[in-house]
């Protein structure tokens, strides 16, 4: 695809001193509504990376708004461009970024379920996170998206339909756009995109490697629906992963596999294309439950 695309906004300009971009009133700041690009001091995702990630250092964020406001994180569509000093951009690339919020009541509780067995290891933290301070609820959010940031590495790696993570800073998760990157439109979630019932068997398809794949390495989604797959043209993609599961280390694990087949399953039945639920439940689990063996 291409990243040429472009919206009006004003054009700025470098000051020569610095090098860094310049407006009229702040020579060092970027315009208003946008940022230096974070680029710089975040974690990166893995390589090689695709050929639209921006890397430059002189790039610049801008925030084109909200995309979706979630339980436990907004969406927003970021544009990270390089200003050469035209009238237009050189390189552009649209990106989500998912910002997590501090966790509530809720998302405490959900922690506790899903982060069993895993450790924090500053006891600061774990105690400001118990007493649920700001600065725990802070940490609790970082976690989150450390989280999901990893997984999405580990997935895109495996080679699984998912979006390509390309940064994360603290809260903030910076990942591929899955959707008309040219008029920054989302695709569509499948519980809402009304496929025609001839592509369903391919879609069902699609998701059942995707799980067979991931089942092979032990993991299962851990939150899956029709709500976090992403139909963009006749391609599906797996998002929302922060508490992505390990399917023989969770005590729960093999329960979150059977409600992830469930409610995929669910779905496709009642739009049309009957599906063994219990068959495929049974294969996967069978698949993970071998995932620890060697040579597996
Ligand atoms: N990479 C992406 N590209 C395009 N749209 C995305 C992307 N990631 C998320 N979205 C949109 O943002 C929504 C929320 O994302 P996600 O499911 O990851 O967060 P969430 O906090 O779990 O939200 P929810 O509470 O709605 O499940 C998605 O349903 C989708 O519409
Ligand atoms: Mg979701």
């Amino acid at each position: 695809m291409t990243h040429q695309e472009w919206i009006p906004r004003p054009t700025p300009r470098r000051n020569g001193a610095t090098g860094l971009l310049a407006t009229d009133s702040h020579v060092d700041d970027p315009p208003e509504g946008e940022r230096w690009s974070t680029w710089d001091g975040s974690t990166h995702g893995p390589v090689p990376r695709p050929d639209w990630v921006i890397t430059d250092l002189g790039a610049v964020d801008q925030d084109l708004g909200i995309l979706k406001t979630g339980k436990e994180a907004d969406v927003h569509v970021v544009r990270r461009w390089v200003p050469d000093g035209t009238t237009l951009p050189s390189r552009s690339a649209v990106m989500a970024a998912k910002r997590f919020r501090p966790g509530d009541r809720r998302l405490f509780h959900r922690d506790a379920g899903y982060l069993e067995g895993r450790r924090v290891r500053r006891s600061r933290e774990t105690r400001a996170m118990a007493r649920r301070t700001d600065f725990g609820r802070e940490v609790i959010a970082g976690q989150w998206a450390g989280a999901e940031f990893g997984a999405l590495g580990m997935l895109w790696e495996l080679g699984l339909p998912v979006p390509y993570p390309v940064q994360l800073s603290q809260t903030e998760m910076l990942m591929e756009f899955v959707g008309d990157r040219q008029l920054c439109v989302g695709a569509p979630r499948l519980a809402q995109a009304r496929p025609g019932r001839d592509l369903l068997p391919d879609l069902w398809e699609q998701l059942l490697e995707a799980l067979q794949t991931l089942a092979e390495h032990g993991w299962a989604h851990g939150d899956l629906s029709a709500f976090n797959l992403l139909l963009d043209g006749d391609r599906l993609v797996l998002i929302d992963w922060p508490q992505i599961v390990d399917v023989i280390g969770n005590p729960r694990g093999f329960e979150y596999l059977q409600r992830d087949v469930h409610n995929v399953a669910t779905w496709f039945t009642a739009h049309g294309l009957a599906v063994d639920e219990a068959e495929v439940f049974g294969d996967l689990a069978a698949l993970a439950a071998g995932s620890g063996w060697p040579g597996s």
